[in-house]
């Protein structure tokens, strides 16, 4: 128990990765294994995950690049009443990058390392058949926090994007993505640049009790 608390704990969203340090196959294969043991609404496994190395994610990652400097992307949306957050993570995020909140080539640069996949050798894109609906996509998010944990207690890092699913027309034609899939998130995967200080930024999170109510009355 006391190492599955200590591999949640380890476990962070890294932005810079070693693009040369390549994520053995086995380590990669065994964590995909074990996320597959997600639990998932009436088991359909509603996960569809393509993984682009080498070459091809090269491709990919010059493709998104080249997109994103030819129109910049617009911000996900994010009702109001939550945009308050996106702020506090960027001021986080970027600062331990030496970015000032007044630099926009600056930000601009960090953001644009979003469509490199951060460098990351193994670029990710989540997938989930259209038909399917909220609980499914619950299931996804499973097998992506099993993966997620499964990599870190092999020593390998990743950040989940959603920044990649801006483009989904480019990763669609670069990944041969079907139609009746929709594309959620990408998920970059490799190891951490250990000399990239927002590789070790801590992300606070709330107090439990504003997320969870126990009710016993
Ligand atoms: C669905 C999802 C989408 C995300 N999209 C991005 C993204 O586009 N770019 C990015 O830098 N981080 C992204 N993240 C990482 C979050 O910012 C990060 O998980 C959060 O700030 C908490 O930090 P931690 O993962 O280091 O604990 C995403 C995470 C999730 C789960």
């Amino acid at each position: 128990m006391a190492e599955l608390d200590d591999i949640i704990n380890r476990r962070r969203s890294s932005r810079m990765f070693l693009p040369d340090k390549a994520v053995p196959a086995d380590a990669l294969n065994e964590a995909l294994t074990l996320a597959m043991r997600a639990p998932s609404n009436s088991n359909v496994q509603p996960w569809r995950v393509f993984l682009a190395v080498g070459e091809r994610r090269d491709r990919l990652a010059a493709a998104m690049v080249a997109a994103a400097r030819a129109e910049p992307p617009k911000a996900m949306g994010l009702p109001e009443s939550f945009s308050a957050r996106r702020r506090e993570l960027g001021a986080l995020v970027y600062g331990s990058m030496g970015v000032a909140r007044d630099d926009a080539d600056g930000r601009w640069t960090a953001q644009l390392r979003n469509f490199e996949f951060f460098r990351a050798p193994v670029a990710g894109i989540v997938c989930m058949h259209r038909d399917l609906g909220m609980a499914d996509a619950v299931g996804v998010g499973m097998f992506l926090q099993t993966l997620l944990l499964a990599l870190t207690e092999r020593g390998i890092d990743s950040c989940v994007q959603v920044s990649t699913a801006l483009y989904p027309d480019i990763v669609r034609e670069h990944l041969g993505i079907p139609d009746e899939l929709r594309v959620l998130c990408g998920v970059c995967i490799g190891y951490a640049d250990p000399n990239f200080a927002a590789n070790h930024l801590a992300v606070p999170r709330n107090p439990l009790a504003q997320n969870v109510e126990i009710l016993d009355d």
